[in-house]
């Protein structure tokens, strides 16, 4: 008996010295069905990779999160400061750069990123990987946007909704 539990928890402490990952300043999002991390983030069950969205193309004032799929090329990368999420993105019509800024996450709302600076956030990362709000891990949620996308929503209640986790990760899922 003492055995097994002994072994069991080297094996434990053996996979989570691997799994955690180190200290992240720029790290992609990606949601995930699980809530503990794995470095290998293609590992991750029923893993997907976020990139920003303007829902209003030409005014692109307001980013959303929306799942995105195999085969996409590059994706922008996210920092957080003072429980405010920043991606740095084209500016509209592609022209540019802009650093777009989460604004205070709300329950029964989209997560959101706007061209202004935010006077601090409630987004934090727990373990150093899993993105909270208000510290709490469990909430997020893929729901359909307006014009039908999978996006990040904070406790979404539509009954196309369903429930997720967010993991900040040094590397985007699906590549080789
Ligand atoms: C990560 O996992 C994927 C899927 O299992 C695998 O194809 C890939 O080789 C792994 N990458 C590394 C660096 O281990
Ligand atoms: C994050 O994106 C910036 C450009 O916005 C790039 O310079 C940097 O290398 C990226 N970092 C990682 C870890 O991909
Ligand atoms: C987003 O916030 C950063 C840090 O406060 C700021 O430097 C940047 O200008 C803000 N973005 C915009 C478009 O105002």
């Amino acid at each position: 008996m003492r055995f097994t539990i002994l072994t069991v928890l080297s094996a434990l402490s053996a996979s989570l010295a691997t799994a955690l990952p180190t200290e992240l300043t720029q790290f992609f999002l990606v949601t995930s069905d699980q809530s503990d991390p794995n470095a290998n983030s293609s590992q991750l069950r029923g893993v997907h990779a976020t990139t920003p969205y303007a829902e209003d193309p030409v005014s692109q004032s307001t980013l959303l999160l929306r799942l995105i799929g195999a085969g996409y090329n590059s994706l922008p990368n996210f920092t957080l400061t003072d429980g405010v999420l920043a991606t740095t993105t084209s500016g509209p019509h592609g022209i540019g750069s802009v650093t777009y800024n989460s604004t205070a996450v709300v329950a029964g709302q989209e997560l959101q990123f706007m061209a202004q600076q935010q006077e601090g956030g409630n987004v934090a990362l727990d373990g150093g990987y899993l993105v909270t709000v208000d510290g709490e891990t469990e909430g997020w949620t893929i729901c359909d946007s307006a014009r039908g996308m999978d996006v990040l929503w904070w406790r979404g209640e539509g009954s196309d909704c369903k429930s997720t986790f967010l993991h900040a990760v040094s590397k985007p899922p699906y590549r080789k």
